[in-house]
């Protein structure tokens, strides 16, 4: 039986990170299930066309604000995201201070908002918890393996500091807080220059330049598709009772780098080849999510497999690649945009 206080009742939500990758598939699945939606973000690494969209819904708000700094608003919220923080190893460690702040004293800043609001509270954590890994796969009880003095310290420790502002908000009673420990998540809406594996390997591909792989891409990731990500993200923020305990989520299909780079080769005529650089310090060598958790409390179960979300990001990329060099020169073909992305740095 329906709820009638809540089923008459707008809800709104508030998405910090919102023009993000995941945050704007977020605030496109809110808003389809008829939620008022208010985006919180900086634009540090987020972009506006994400969700330019939106910003004709009659309930959509854009708020352009660094969530270190305090929040403030008049108008009621009864669910806060917090996606708000760079994802990319290059552009998290470009600003590691501001990193750590974001993660910090920014979420802080949106838990004081949820406790004025009773808002509920969902916190983005990440697979990155767990740091290298010495159990596999990775269960939420595992305390993780991280070096908090190395450069993804600041993500790393950053995040894990986050939960623990969330646990303690759960258990003083202040926050009906949230956590979610999200895996390697990709599909449209990456920014094709933000240093992520599925992103960077499609664009190289689609420019016939070399594939980039880190060290002999014999280590492995777990990939799951973005709107997976989001039905797990929405489930966990309305399950009841509050778990009160990290959930994992992400696909449990685990591939090496080098399978990964075949993947994309095959779906594309592609003249690349691969090039294996140096691997990055700390660089996890195994990853794949125990979600045991998430099907039992959530009823969640990704659905898209790595083939099917590859093709769908691959025709994406192919699609905003060629937009944008139309744009810039209108008339042209699909081989001279492939040219033009490659001098332009899209
Ligand atoms: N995509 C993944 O594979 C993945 C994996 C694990 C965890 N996560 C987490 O999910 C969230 C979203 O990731 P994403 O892939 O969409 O990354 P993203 O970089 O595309 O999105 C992050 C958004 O947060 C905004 N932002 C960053 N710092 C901010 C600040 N101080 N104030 C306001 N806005 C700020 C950025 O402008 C951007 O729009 C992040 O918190 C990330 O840590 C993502």
């Amino acid at each position: 039986m329906l709820d009638s206080s809540n089923a008459r009742r707008q809800r709104t939500a508030l998405v910090a990170g919102g023009a993000g990758f995941v945050g704007s598939h977020l605030c496109d699945e809110l808003l389809a299930a008829g939620n008022r939606v208010i985006c919180v973000d900086s634009y540090l690494t987020g972009s506006p066309a994400n969700v330019a969209p939106l910003q004709n819904h009659p309930d959509f708000n854009m708020i352009e604000h660094d969530i270190c700094n305090p929040l403030v608003f008049a108008e009621h919220v009864d669910q806060i995201y917090n996606l708000a923080c760079p994802a990319s190893p290059p552009l998290y460690q470009a600003d590691p201070i501001h990193t750590m702040m974001t993660n910090v004293i920014g979420t802080a800043n949106l838990l004081q908002l949820a406790a004025r609001h009773g808002a509920s509270f969902l916190q983005a954590s990440t697979s990155e918890v767990y740091g290298d890994p010495e159990e596999h796969p990775q269960h939420e009880d595992y305390w993780g393996h991280v070096n908090c003095t190395g450069p993804r310290a600041c993500y790393d420790e950053g995040k894990r500091a986050a939960e623990a502002l969330c646990f303690d908000s759960l258990r003083a009673g202040d926050v009906d807080a949230r956590v979610v420990r999200i895996f390697n998540t990709y599909g449209p809406r990456m920014q094709p220059n933000d240093g992520r594996i599925v992103s960077n390997l499609i664009v190289q591909a689609l420019r016939d330049e070399p594939l980039t792989i880190y060290g002999n891409g014999a280590q492995t990731r777990s990939f799951c598709y973005v709107s997976d990500l989001v039905d797990g993200l929405t489930r966990l923020m309305n399950v009841q009772p509050n778990p009160a305990v990290p959930v994992n989520i992400g696909n449990p299909g685990e591939f090496t780098i080098a399978e990964l780079a075949d993947m994309v080769c095959a779906m594309l005529p592609t003249r690349s080849r691969v090039l294996n650089g140096p691997l990055p310090a700390d660089d996890p060598q195994r990853r794949r999510p125990d979600i045991a958790r998430a099907r039992e409390l959530l009823g969640w179960e990704p659905k898209i497999s790595l083939d099917d979300g590859l093709s769908r990001t691959i025709a994406w990329f192919q699609h905003a690649l060629l937009e944008q060099a139309r744009h810039q020169n209108p008339g042209t073909s699909a081989k001279v945009a492939r040219a033009a992305g490659s001098s332009q740095g899209i």
